[in-house]
């Protein structure tokens, strides 16, 4: 019986009021007995599990630390940039030393800044004692350039990705992608920003001060052993932490001027997805999402981030209150409910505190547009590709969830399309210049943030509704909640390359790493494809 695969109206929450809301949410109208059972049932876990993922009470005492920003040297009309991947060790929590990896520093790595337009090369030292590689989120670049599992870097070599930045403004990270290893490298601290900058993005009058106006946020939870080491315990086929951290920061505060501030948000997080608002539920205003701005400022008193997903918000401190940054619980949905059993919710997560001082310049204004996004025609899709999200598994039976064993005895994460990753198996082939419509459908029993390399993508609809105003920018990670559907489209614009794939995954970095995942190729033209390619990828 495959029970995570029944859809039920009860778990599928309006789309404008899942991923944008304006009013506090409630529970739909819904048959008395049963809703209440499950209610009760419900709010016994809740209970439980909010004592296991709170971390109410903070006292926020540690400034919050802004990575340094690395800009690189333009050598030969190519700006360069170097990216040392080692370990390290640092306090999170007082007197204790956690030991730790991370990317020209102890824990994360600098936030790297390029323009539209250059050239860049990106030069990767991989000093740890195992194999990594560097994959730029988001980014439009050649497979090769791409830092998937296929650009290994062995430990004490070096890799480096050369392209030109061919997008829009837009806030990006960087990763580590080795097959299997992605999780683990990352909850040890290996990631960090890559932001975008442009013309329209010059012209904006936004703030864009770097750790003044314009603050990064990185939100990511950890658990801690009691010497001080990270946990790193799969908990429902993922990991969870207890702890919050921002920009590797416990107990954070932020002074700030009390005027209008940007902050930069990312859900670098190997699983948890956060709701995110402000404890006095002040509004804000969305202004961008992963692959750039919106048309205009949205506003919205939550925000949902799942990993790997950004968002920009616009946030007023003028009236010089002390507020605190936070996850809600998902409050309105059966499904979130349950999603807290064993402490795996968005949670009531106290993440920073806000302390505005007096402003030495006057507020910005609130831009009344920001970007222009022409809606792409479904009508000129060449092609529709279904991804069924934690189907069952090919040549086997089951519904998708975590945790069964493979054929060797290892995990195995939740499928796509029936199929667990394989490095020499070519999933998709794409053909150069064509527009394509993915249907993500997710027939699991558990959310699922889907992501999409290369391509920068829209979202055509969910569940048939439109997209709500916060999903109308550029993505590429998309949630896609139990029973949803999420049709996106998007232009192959570059790159065609007959051997090396691109990915595409959950972004549950768990679940990716246990095989979640598929490879597509980009070429000119598919039918000449020979049927060598695996032969052509060759044992991984
Ligand atoms: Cu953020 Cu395939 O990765
Ligand atoms: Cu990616
Ligand atoms: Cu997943």
């Amino acid at each position: 019986m495959r029970v995570d695969a029944t859809p039920s109206n009860l778990t599928r929450p309006k789309p404008a009021k899942r991923f944008l809301t304006t009013k506090p949410q409630r529970l739909k109208r819904a048959t008395v007995g049963a809703v209440t059972v499950v209610l009760l049932s419900g709010l016994a876990c809740y209970w439980l599990a909010f004592i296991r993922v709170t971390n109410g009470g903070l006292t926020f005492e540690n400034e919050l630390h802004i990575p340094d920003q690395l800009f690189g040297t333009v050598v030969d009309g190519h700006r360069q940039l170097h990216l040392t991947v080692a370990e390290g060790s640092r306090e999170f929590l007082p007197g204790k030393q956690t030991p730790t990896a991370g990317v020209n520093a102890p824990y994360l790595g600098p936030t790297v800044r390029l323009r539209r337009g250059e050239d860049v090369d990106l030069i990767v030292q991989n000093n740890l004692d195992e194999m990594t590689t560097m994959h730029w989120h988001g980014m439009h670049v050649p497979a090769r350039m791409d830092g998937t599992p296929h650009q290994k870097i062995e430990p004490g070599e070096s890799w480096t990705a050369s392209f030109r930045v061919h997008q829009q403004a837009a806030p990006l990270w960087y990763h580590p992608h080795p097959h299997g290893a992605t999780g683990r490298q990352v909850y040890r601290g290996v990631s960090g920003l890559m932001w975008i900058d442009d013309e329209n993005s010059d012209a904006l009058d936004l703030p864009k001060t770097y750790g003044v106006d314009d603050i990064p946020i990185v939100i990511q939870d950890r658990q801690f052993d009691d010497d001080g080491a990270f946990r790193f315990a799969v908990n429902q086929g993922a990991v969870y932490g207890n702890t919050m951290l921002v920009n590797g920061t416990w107990n954070p505060f932020l002074q700030v001027e009390s005027r209008r501030i940007r902050f930069r948000l990312l859900n670098g997080s190997n699983a948890r997805i956060y709701y995110i608002g402000f404890e006095d539920n002040r509004r804000f205003h969305l202004i961008a999402t992963d692959g750039g701005f919106l048309e205009t400022p949205i506003p919205a008193n939550r925000v949902i981030l799942a990993p790997g997903e950004r968002a920009e918000i616009l946030v007023d401190f003028s009236d010089g209150a002390e507020v605190v940054l936070k996850s809600y619980p998902e409050a309105g949905s059966l499904e979130t409910i349950q999603s807290f059993v064993g402490g795996i919710g968005t949670g009531n997560l106290q993440l920073l505190k806000i302390v505005p001082t007096p402003a030495d310049r006057a507020s910005h204004p609130l831009p009344e547009r920001l970007n222009s996004i022409s809606r792409i025609d479904p009508s000129l899709a060449a092609n529709t590709r279904p991804m069924v999200l934690a189907g069952p598994i090919q040549g086997g039976r089951g519904g998708g969830r975590g945790g069964r064993r493979g054929r060797g005895g290892g995990p195995l994460g939740p499928p796509i399309n029936g199929k667990i990753m394989d490095m020499a198996r070519i999933d998709e082939v794409v053909r150069l210049g064509d527009i394509e419509i993915w249907e993500v459908s997710n027939r699991g029993g558990q959310p699922h943030p889907f992501h999409v390399h290369l391509v920068q993508f829209q979202i055509l609809d969910r569940n048939g509704r439109p997209p709500s105003a916060a999903e109308l920018g550029w993505k590429d990670t998309v949630l896609v909640p139990p029973g949803d559907l999420v049709r996106i489209i998007m232009p192959f614009e570059r790159y065609a390359d007959q051997e090396v794939p691109y990915m595409y995954h959950c972004h549950i970095m768990e679940h990716e790493d246990n095989g979640m995942m598929g490879q597509f190729l980009v070429v000119e033209d598919p039918e000449q494809l020979s049927s060598h390619t695996n032969h052509l990828l060759g044992p991984s």
